[in-house]
């Protein structure tokens, strides 16, 4: 082809691609949103600092855990930016239990202490590593994983998640402490115990 006919094509090409709908809906930001098809305004990003992760979290509970979020409900400026962290305290022998983040992948780094870090692929592969201060995790979306601090004293991680509402479905509640609850029958099938010993767990959660 001679390029004085291949110039005009070009262009026309070059025109059609930059100025055809390319569309595709986002991710979704949190469970589910029914829409408020009567809203009349936009509402503005908010504030753009947050103190949250100044103080120590309150880690005097079972888990010897806390968590500080630092997402678009505690920090509304992040709203529609895509990205949200969490500050993790955890006391000597504290775990951070088995969840999952259905809407991101997370990056963590430990700030202080010894944390053992797991996750498990789909084809129940345990990917675990202890890290120490200054190290850095990375666990895929929506893998099951947890935290364990095996240091002699305090753990702190600050983790990084790519979704402004990561969500976490945290299996021990999930699965014994749900509202309604999942019917003890089902549960003693699954766990392939009978129906006291699901029992005893749910009273441990405080529900039966
Ligand atoms: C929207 O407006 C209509 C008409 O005023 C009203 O009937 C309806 O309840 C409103 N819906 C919501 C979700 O506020
Ligand atoms: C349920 O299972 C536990 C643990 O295996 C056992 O100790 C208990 O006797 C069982 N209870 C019944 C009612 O079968």
């Amino acid at each position: 082809m001679k390029m004085s006919s291949f110039f005009p094509i070009l262009i026309f090409c070059m025109i059609l691609f930059f100025t055809s709908p390319c569309y595709s809906d986002p991710d979704q930001l949190q469970d589910f949103c029914v829409a408020d098809l009567n809203a009349t305004t936009t509402s503005l990003n908010g504030d753009f600092f947050f103190s949250g992760f100044t103080k120590e979290g309150n880690t005097n509970n079972n888990f010897g855990l806390a968590i500080t979020p630092g997402n678009v409900l505690s920090f509304p400026g992040l709203n529609t930016l895509g990205l949200s962290m969490n500050r993790v305290d955890y006391a000597p022998g504290g775990v951070n239990p088995l969840h999952s983040h259905p809407r991101a992948t997370e990056a963590g780094v430990i700030i202080k202490g010894k944390v053992l870090v797991g996750f498990i692929s789909t084809t129940n592969v345990l990917y675990s590593k202890v890290l120490k201060a200054g190290e850095m995790f990375v666990i895929p979306k929506g893998l099951v994983h947890f935290q364990k601090n095996v240091g002699r004293g305090k753990a702190v991680t600050i983790t990084s998640f790519n979704s402004q509402l990561p969500g976490a479905a945290v299996l021990p509640a999930t699965i014994f402490v749900s509202n309604p609850a999942i019917p003890n029958d089902i549960l003693a099938k699954n766990f392939q115990v009978n129906e006291t010993v699901i029992t005893s767990i749910k009273s441990k959660f405080g529900s039966s």
